[in-house]
Order: C-alpha cells, then sequence, then structure tokens
C-alpha cells in the first residue's frame, strides 16, 4: 500500500515537472525612451532583468535589401543610449531579444521572405554585434498577406537552423482572429508563438466594451490550439495599456453603452484612445473617489468610468487572473504587451511593475 502510494506521488512529482511554470515575456517600445513621454519616458537601464523570462526589444525593420534595419539607429549611435546594446548586455537571469515587424514595420517583411538567406544572414550578425539571445518575427494584422505563407514558413525553417548553434530562441507572432494561417507549419518551426489577444475593443467602437476580456482571449487561443500550435509554445498577449471612450450619455454606463468618440489622453501615451496601465493609476491616484470600477463577471473583464469618461483596461486583479488562466490551461505564458506601460517606476503603486508582478502572482 505504501509503495503503491509512493509510485503515485512520484508519478505526479514527475507530471508536474513537465508542465514547466509558464514563462513571462516583456516588450518595450524603443521610443519610450525619449524624453517627450514626460515621466512615462523609460530607459533600458530602468528595465529589472529579474522580472521577465524573456524580453523583446521592438521593433525593428527590414530594408528593400532585406537586411535588419535598426529602426532607431540614433537611440544606438547617441552616448545617452545605445538600448539595443544595453539589452543584450546588462541582462540578467532573462533571455533577451530583438523583435522585428509590428505596426508599420511589418510591411517589409516581405523582403526578407523572399530573401531568406540574406536576411538571416542579417539577423544572426546583429544578434552577435548585441550579444541577443534570439529573436521575435512580427508579420501580422494589417500587413498580412496570405499568399507569403509558404514564403514565410520557409524563412522561419533557415531561421530556425541558423539559430539552433548558438541555442537562440525564435518566435513569431501572428493576429489573433485571422484565418487562413498555416498554424501548424509555424508551429514546427519556433520556439514561441505570440498571440495577439487584445484590442477586441477599441474607440474605433461606437460603443465601449471590452479591450482584451479573458473570454474572448480564450476563443482566440483555442482556435491557435485546435489548428496546430503546441500548448507549451502559445503564448497569450496581456496589454498593459487600455482604450478609452467618451460616453453619449452619462447615465449609459455598461458595455455596449454608446460612445461619441476616444476618452481624453493620458500624459504619456501618444495614440488617440490608449491609456496606459501607469496612466490609469495616476487617474486613480489624482482622485481615489472620482473612478467607479465595474467587472463583467460573464467575460472576465473590468472598466473604469468617471463622468463622461469610459475606461476598458487590465489591471491588477484581471492580470492575476489570467496569469492563474495560463498555468492551470497548460499555455506556455503570456507577453506583456508593453512594460513601459505599466507603472515602471513605481509612480503610482507601492511596488514597480505592479500589472507585470500580478501575472506573476496569479502563476504561482
Ligand atoms: C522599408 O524599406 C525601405 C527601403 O529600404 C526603407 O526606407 C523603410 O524605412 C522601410 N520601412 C520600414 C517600416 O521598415
Amino acid at each position: 500500500m505504501m509503495k503503491a502510494c509512493l509510485a503515485v506521488c512520484m508519478l505526479l512529482v514527475c507530471l508536474g515537472q513537465l508542465h514547466a511554470e509558464p514563462k513571462i515575456l516583456c516588450y518595450y517600445e524603443s521610443w519610450f525612451a525619449y524624453p517627450s513621454h514626460g515621466a512615462g519616458a523609460m530607459q533600458v537601464k530602468q528595465f529589472d532583468n529579474t522580472l521577465c523570462t524573456h524580453r523583446i526589444y521592438g521593433y525593428n525593420g527590414v530594408s528593400s535589401s532585406a537586411e535588419v534595419l535598426i529602426s532607431d539607429p540614433w537611440l544606438e549611435t547617441s552616448t545617452t543610449y545605445h538600448q539595443l546594446y544595453d539589452w543584450g548586455h546588462d541582462k540578467g537571469s532573462d533571455l533577451s531579444l530583438m523583435g522585428i515587424g509590428g505596426f508599420n514595420f511589418a510591411l517589409n517583411l516581405t523582403y526578407a521572405a523572399q530573401n531568406p538567406t540574406i536576411f538571416t544572414t542579417s539577423l544572426v550578425n546583429h544578434l552577435k554585434t548585441y550579444a541577443l539571445d534570439g529573436a521575435v518575427i512580427e508579420w501580422s494584422s494589417n500587413h498580412w498577406k496570405y499568399e507569403y505563407m509558404a514564403d514565410y514558413v520557409t524563412l522561419l525553417k533557415h531561421l530556425k537552423e541558423a539559430f539552433a548553434p548558438n541555442k537562440w530562441v525564435l518566435g513569431t507572432v501572428l493576429a489573433a482572429d485571422q484565418p487562413g494561417y498555416d498554424i501548424k507549419s509555424v508551429a514546427e518551426q519556433v520556439d514561441l508563438i505570440i498571440i495577439q489577444s487584445f484590442d477586441y475593443h477599441g474607440s474605433w467602437n461606437t460603443e465601449v466594451g471590452h479591450s482584451s476580456a479573458i473570454e474572448d482571449q480564450k476563443i482566440s487561443v483555442n482556435r491557435w490550439v485546435e489548428n496546430g500550435a503546441t500548448k507549451e509554445k502559445t503564448i497569450v498577449t496581456v496589454p498593459a495599456y487600455g482604450h478609452t471612450w467618451t460616453l453619449t450619455d452619462t447615465t449609459k454606463t455598461d458595455p455596449g453603452s454608446p460612445a461619441k468618440g476616444a476618452g481624453t489622453k493620458g500624459p504619456f501615451t501618444d495614440s488617440p484612445g490608449k491609456l496606459g496601465v501607469n496612466e490609469l493609476m495616476l487617474r486613480l491616484k489624482d482622485d481615489p473617489t472620482g473612478w467607479t470600477r465595474k467587472e463583467d463577471g460573464a467575460l472576465g473583464a473590468a472598466y473604469y468610468y468617471k463622468g463622461d469618461q469610459w475606461v476598458s483596461i487590465e489591471d491588477t486583479k484581471t492580470a492575476e487572473a489570467k496569469g492563474a488562466w495560463v498555468k492551470s490551461a497548460g499555455l506556455g505564458g503570456i507577453a506583456v504587451q508593453a512594460i513601459n506601460n505599466d507603472d515602471f517606476n513605481g509612480l503610482a503603486s507601492t511596488t514597480k511593475f505592479p500589472l507585470t508582478q500580478a501575472i506573476k502572482k496569479g502563476y504561482a
């Protein structure tokens, strides 16, 4: 009896070890280095290199000759910054990766797909120069063209082969809800599949809604997993920002209520209708009783309103719940998009990086 029990226990321990602790990937947006972001400007030196398992320096481009294009060369040559250099050289227990593509930078990935050998050589050289541990290729959203799918898989094959001797990490970001990807072939080539599970609603909608409800994220992630993404490689993205609206009628505050457009801009982020978690925390600190927090329990999302301002955003509570979901579902981890929108300098909270810390708490 004792022996049988012992065997079962040991088996459980072994199974437990098969489920590795979920990863935590932290994006950094290099343009946040600039002082124009005020107290929201963040240098690579302000990063906590024990916080994440991987960090991704976004975003770099591709030239028409299929070579890696450092998107902000001034940040590298200036004596104050050399951010990407520090990204690779000042790392702690985390792995530092280069992000390529994303936003408008994704457009030129077609050059890379058409010239995989040139691009791979160029990327390998850059990873060596900056002492990086791998790369994440982000070909997503508006610039995705289905006719490049086969070329993209070929490109990933080239990269995988070139990365293997250095044990570099290869990741890809692809959109959450776009059908037509050859998910299985992509999954075979990469270590990390980062799903863009955010921006489900934003001020482009005329009704207020959840930007990253857990139920919407589950639908996206399940679609990928059912179509060939390996669970352990699949990374859920949790945005460190939310979307804002100005309500049409201040008595109608439920999700789905009409809005006139984006809400009031915060001091740090540039895009209309986008608000960093750090910006929301500052608002709550400045006016602790003015804001109402509500939870949409069925969908797993929180929202805040005050007067005609309505914000759908992650907070420490939703972030912790997402950590717990990812862990229990056996997924690969969470990517925080982006770390510069978290309260990285503790302006409005007692701990630095409260959102990212909450995700880690959810893993525990
Ligand atoms: C695309 O390539 C062109 C030509 O090399 C370059 O001038 C441009 O900056 C690139 N754009 C992006 C977003 O990488």
